[in-house]
């Protein structure tokens, strides 16, 4: 029998063939079926990668028992005498946005040790700034962090954590000792430069850092692989490789991937399986809101979202609660632009929807949304036109959620069924009014969750009035006049 054979594995779903196909026919994906060669003689056990001789050699059970017990667990154990200690307590980034991202309880949010997580995001968006400034965060508390980078020199790093602060105190992103600071971050805060796996690997083992991060795994390689940086293949075993590094030796791992242009994680199905965690890091590149959330998350919940700004001095948490838009319309409000309470993960912001008719052709009218979501635009459309009396099929409408905040909830509708019916009449609505509710098929308000926040938080950053569902008693805050709609029609008369 042959030493080794070729499988071939679907860049896009991570299924895998024995033949090379133009078409994968499971996801339906062109052109991407990518070789993979399977040694026979190797044993794919990840006990015999490159963890495993550190592994060997050094592995005293520390950092709680719960770590070494998943990565050497080999006697089944009744479940309610498994993890009798407190278990390995989170490691907070010191980057509130992100820990709340992270998930854990309150006060004791952040990284879990020994796990995996994946952020990702589009080239430029900024993870190397985000990961560098968690590592500096991380090395003030304490935290001996191991920030590897294998896309730029440790000179650039260098230079990048002087743009955000980091060498502040006179630390020095090295390892050089100065020791009179209380914790420079420069005593904790290790840099390395390289690429092969194997490299790191040692270093890892002679630093032993508490939290590692990865920026990018798509630029790591294997040696013993014949594949490409990038490739599958390296992909593949590399982030297993790390994965077992972690359980090992009870680091926090931190993995920046890169994704495609279409959104997706390269080889996506392949490394989120891999991990515990996967961030999503978006944002518009032409703004400076960004926006971190979970699409998965082993240790918490994913409907949280930390809120950052891009500044020239890295990213900057946006201030609790911040309005994401510069609502400078609340006081001179303009047609086809309205207020929006949105909730983004447990927290509330106000977004500015925005909205723009124009003339255009009967059966070929543009509708076109940004940070909107386009069926619920074609659906309000439609409503408008049954219910609220407008005729807009030659109408070319374009709306907006202004400042690059992703508002796809309902409880949105009725801010941008108004933005549309505001600048369609050229009207405005009231100054100081925000709007809130969802928009039944019928024309009917309905109501939207967590009003009583949404309701508050309007109110601290402005505004006055709300118009939305009818209440129950007590759900609105003091002061602020609520001008209840039961049907559109009645939301629309307040357009003056
Ligand atoms: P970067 O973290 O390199 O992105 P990624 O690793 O996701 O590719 O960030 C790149 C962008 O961030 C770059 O276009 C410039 C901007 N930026 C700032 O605006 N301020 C800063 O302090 C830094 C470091 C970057
Ligand atoms: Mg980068």
């Amino acid at each position: 029998m042959a030493k080794t054979r070729e499988i071939y594995i679907c860049r896009a779903c991570g299924g895998t063939h024995s033949k090379w196909m133009g078409k994968c026919p499971d996801c339906g994906a062109w052109d991407a079926l990518e070789a993979e060669r399977i040694d026979r003689a190797a044993s794919t056990d990840p006990q015999r990668g490159l963890a495993a001789g550190w592994a060997a050699a050094e592995m005293e059970p520390k950092e709680g028992a719960a770590v070494a017990q998943a990565a050497g667990a080999v006697a089944a154990a009744p479940l309610a005498e498994i993890g009798r200690g407190e278990g390995p307590a989170r490691r907070a980034t010191g980057i509130a946005e992100l820990d709340r991202v992270l998930g854990g309880a309150e006060g004791a949010m952040g990284l879990v040790p020994g796990s995996v997580t994946l952020v990702g995001g589009a080239p430029g968006i900024g993870k190397s700034t985000l990961l560098l400034q968690a590592a500096g965060a991380l090395a003030r508390a304490g935290t001996r962090v191991l920030y590897v980078s294998s896309e730029e020199s440790a000179e650039q790093i260098r230079q990048r954590a002087g743009r955000l602060g980091l060498l502040d105190k006179g630390a020095a992103v090295a390892t050089a000792r100065t020791g009179e600071t209380p914790v420079p971050p420069g005593d904790s805060l290790l840099v390395l430069a390289d690429t092969n796996l194997a490299r790191i690997f040692e270093q890892a083992r002679r630093t032993r850092p508490e939290a590692m991060i990865i920026d990018s795994i798509q630029m790591v390689y294997k040696a013993d692989l014949d594949a490409a940086p990038g490739s599958i293949s390296q992909l593949r075993r590399c982030c297993a490789e790390l994965t077992h590094l972690a359980k090992l030796s009870g680091a926090a791992v931190l993995l920046v991937g890169h994704v495609t242009k279409d959104g997706q994680l390269a080889g996506p199905r392949l490394l989120e399986h891999l991990v515990d965690t996967v961030l999503s890091f978006d944002g518009d590149r032409y703004h400076a809101h960004r926006t971190i959330r979970a699409v998965k998350n082993r240790f918490g919940a994913t409907d949280e979202v930390g809120l950052f700004e891009m500044t020239g001095a890295g990213l900057r948490e946006a201030p609790e609660g911040a309005s994401l838009a510069a609502i400078e319309g609340l006081d001179a409000p303009r047609p086809g632009t309205v207020a929006c309470p949105v909730m983004t993960g447990s927290r509330c912001a106000l977004a500015e929807i925005q909205a723009l008719t124009a003339t255009g052709f009967l059966g070929a009218a543009k509708r076109k949304c940004s940070g909107l979501d386009s069926s619920r635009l074609a659906m309000l459309i439609a409503v408008l036109e049954q219910h609220g009396g407008l005729r807009l099929a030659d109408r070319d409408i374009f709306t907006s959620s202004a400042g690059g905040l992703r508002v796809v909830e309902p409880a949105a509708d009725l801010a941008l069924l108004l933005a549309i019916a505001g600048a369609h009449y050229k009207r405005s609505l009231p100054a100081r009014t925000a709007v809130v509710g969802e928009v039944g098929l019928g024309g009917e308000v309905r109501p939207a969750p967590r009003i009583e926040m949404r309701l508050r938080e309007a109110q601290r950053l402005g505004c006055t009035a709300v118009i939305c569902p009818a209440l129950r008693t007590g759900e609105a805050p003091r002061g602020l006049e609520v001008i209840a709609a039961r049907r559109i029609g009645e939301a629309m008369d307040r357009l003056g």
